[in-house]
């Protein structure tokens, strides 16, 4: 009985004894895990599924240390009944004594999120919510008998961990149960980021594609994800709580899971919805799930969408300022004319106008003839390798998430053939690199990992000379500061050995982050094909110009420009939203006079207008 009505609960029980694996994984200062694994535990699944509402269950091996009696059912189960006998036990619990720093270690097994609010003493009251998440078994793990199988726990676990946190996600339940270990993922609790479920299928993709060492230990994994509405928050007696998920959304990542083929993943309607912008997905197949009445359709995401993000915008308002910057640009792209490789690295801070110019060369060797291609590094994808210049080859080569498999390899192989006959059986290599499916041929088979990396290589030098043999190319790298390794790898091999092709390299990147040191950025950077252009903040002058060009204005009143001057101190991005909440907030009104001339002036104080502290607020 409760507030809202009656309910009845039913409940079963399996017990089963005998040694299991307990381990502790994951790293020492948080994200740690305890975990049971092995035999016992299988089976006393197994029980209890020989039971219905009301039953206990025990294995035969209960039997024979406790000497319980009860009714035989199949395979030695036991039901125990009313007259059975209740097991004795010797008293084996001792006190324990905790040590001092205990609250220390347990920290390390709260997410720090649900950790810091119960140190701040807030109500654990649960909360609706809407998250994202991944339901993921494997199995390949034998954890009565391989000697081996700590180590391996261990590793699959960081992994998994590394990855969610990677993506901003958060592991909330491991199972090392029958059919398969299982672990849920959530995304959105119990912190909530932009883009969720974004991460979560980035994420899905990546636990898919699996690490080679996996490979060799035969872990096969299934994911389902699912997106909606969940409980979400602290459930359990007093001495005993768990940060949990629930709902019908949980349970349908479950049931998409069961749906997998092994390396499979499939994900619902709703993640689907929200992600399509971003992944290239197999067409949805319908599937008919319990506990639904209608057929539900799944995707399959196959690969992140390589559209070529802001390379085909114009800019509407014309470029402000930049003409030393333009004409460094300009100078670049005469050599490049003249059969040589350079490089344009951009570089300045979030929001001052990076895109914007290399937008604005884009336009320049558009005219002069080029071929130009692009792409971007994600935030949330730092360590996928090649990620920036699979979309870029997948662009040049005509690649499309709409056409078929057999549409795109046919593209493949045609890039391969035409650009270096000799060697068309690279085609898988490339294929495979690209995210498109195809086997090995009888070469390629052989090849182990370096001969593949090798050959690979080696045919972008080919693909690239072909390539710029009729017309110059341009590739761009937006947002590089979060390039990978092997991506950047790749560019200074290229400039290596490119040196006489007409290519023209455009990194576009905020300040890199101190950890990361690649020693190819100065090989890269600083070689003498190379031109850095720092970009700085507008003066007071240009902030001028960019302010009227955004409020389509003439003139502008002295003290609403130094209000806006001081606020952004010239930041591209900056002047913008601040614009913007004027104008939202009322505190700017245009004045057309006599001659009719466009002014734009201030509305009231300007003190109580919200600025934003700190560009990450704008920009993250
Ligand atoms: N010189 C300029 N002339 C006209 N508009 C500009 C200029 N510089 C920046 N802008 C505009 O300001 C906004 C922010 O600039 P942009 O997107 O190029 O910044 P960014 O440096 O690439 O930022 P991020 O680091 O976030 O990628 C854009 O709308 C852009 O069109
Ligand atoms: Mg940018």
């Amino acid at each position: 009985r409760t507030r809202s009505g009656s309910f009845s609960l039913g409940m079963k029980v399996g017990v089963s004894a005998g040694d299991v694996l307990f381990q502790v994984v994951g790293p020492a200062e948080k994200g740690r895990e305890y975990l049971l694994a092995g035999l016992p535990l299988d089976r006393a699944a197994e029980a209890e599924h020989h039971g219905s509402s009301g039953d206990v269950i025990i294995t035969p091996r209960v039997v024979e240390l406790c000497g319980a009696c009860g009714d035989e059912l199949d395979n030695g189960f036991i039901r125990l009944t009313a007259k059975s006998e209740p097991p004795r036990f010797k008293k084996v619990r001792k006190e324990i004594k905790y040590r001092e720093s205990w609250a220390n270690i347990a920290r390390a097994f709260i997410d720090p999120p649900v950790y810091n609010r119960i140190l701040l003493g807030l109500d654990s009251v649960g909360e609706i919510r809407r998250v994202s998440v991944i339901f993921l078994s494997f199995t390949g793990l034998d954890y009565d008998e391989d000697p081996e199988v700590t180590r391996k726990l261990e590793a699959v676990y960081s992994w998994v961990y590394g990855l969610t946190q990677r993506y901003n996600g958060s592991i909330n339940k491991v199972d090392m149960g029958d059919k398969g270990s299982k672990m849920i993922l959530t995304f959105g609790a119990p912190t909530a980021y932009e883009n969720d479920e974004r991460h979560a299928v980035h994420c899905g993709l990546e636990l898919i594609r699996g690490r080679e060492e996996f490979n060799q230990w035969n872990l096969k994994w299934k994911l389902g994800i699912s997106t909606g509405v969940v409980f979400a928050g602290e459930v359990g007696a007093p001495n005993r709580q768990e940060y949990t998920v629930m709902g019908s959304t949980v349970n349908l990542s479950a049931r998409l899971m069961a749906k997998c083929k092994p390396g499979q993943l499939l994900v619902d309607q709703s993640t689907f919805s929200r992600t399509s912008e971003f992944f290239d997905y197999n067409k949805p197949k319908k599937f008919k799930f319990k506990g639904i009445s209608q057929p539900l359709s799944t995707y399959e995401p196959k690969s992140v969408k390589t559209a070529i993000p802001r390379m085909d915008v114009r800019s509407s308002k014309p470029l402000i300022g930049r003409l030393t910057e333009m004409k460094k640009i300009t100078g670049v792209i005469e050599d490049v004319g003249k059969r040589k490789m350079r490089v344009i690295v951009i570089m300045g801070s979030a929001g001052v106008g990076k895109s914007r110019l290399s937008q604005e060369t884009l336009q320049l060797i558009d005219a002069e003839g080029f071929n130009a291609g692009g792409g971007e590094a994600l935030s949330y994808a730092k360590k996928s390798p090649y990620l920036i210049w699979i979309s870029i080859l997948r662009g040049l080569m005509g690649l499309l998430s709409s056409s078929g498999t057999a549409e795109n390899l046919e593209r493949i192989k045609d890039a391969v053939e035409q650009s270096d006959p000799e060697h068309a059986y690279r085609t898988p290599l490339i294929a495979n690199l690209l995210g498109i499916s195809c086997p090995d041929n009888e070469i390629t088979q052989h090849f182990d990992a370096k001969l593949r990396q090798e050959n690979i290589y080696d045919f972008l030098l080919q693909y690239f000379r072909f390539k710029s043999e009729a017309k110059p190319v341009a590739l761009f790298f937006e947002d590089a500061q979060w390039i990978d390794k092997n991506s950047l790898e790749l560019i200074a091999y290229l400039m290596r050995n490119l040196a006489d092709c007409p290519l023209m390299l455009v990194l576009v990147r905020r300040p890199y982050s101190e950890q990361f040191t690649v020693e190819q950025i100065t090989e890269i950077e600083q070689s003498d094909a190379a031109v850095r252009i720092p970009i700085g903040e507008f003066d007071r002058e240009l902030t001028e110009k960019f302010a009227l060009s955004c409020l389509e204005a003439q003139q502008i009143d002295g003290r609403l420009l130094d209000f806006i001057f001081d606020a952004s101190h010239g930041n591209a991005s900056f002047i913008e939203v601040l614009i913007s909440n004027l104008k939202s907030q009322a505190k700017i009104k245009l004045v057309t006079n006599r001659e009719g001339v466009v002014k734009a002036e201030r509305e009231g104080e300007l003190s109580d207008v919200e600025v934003p502290d700190s560009l990450n607020s704008l920009i993250m």
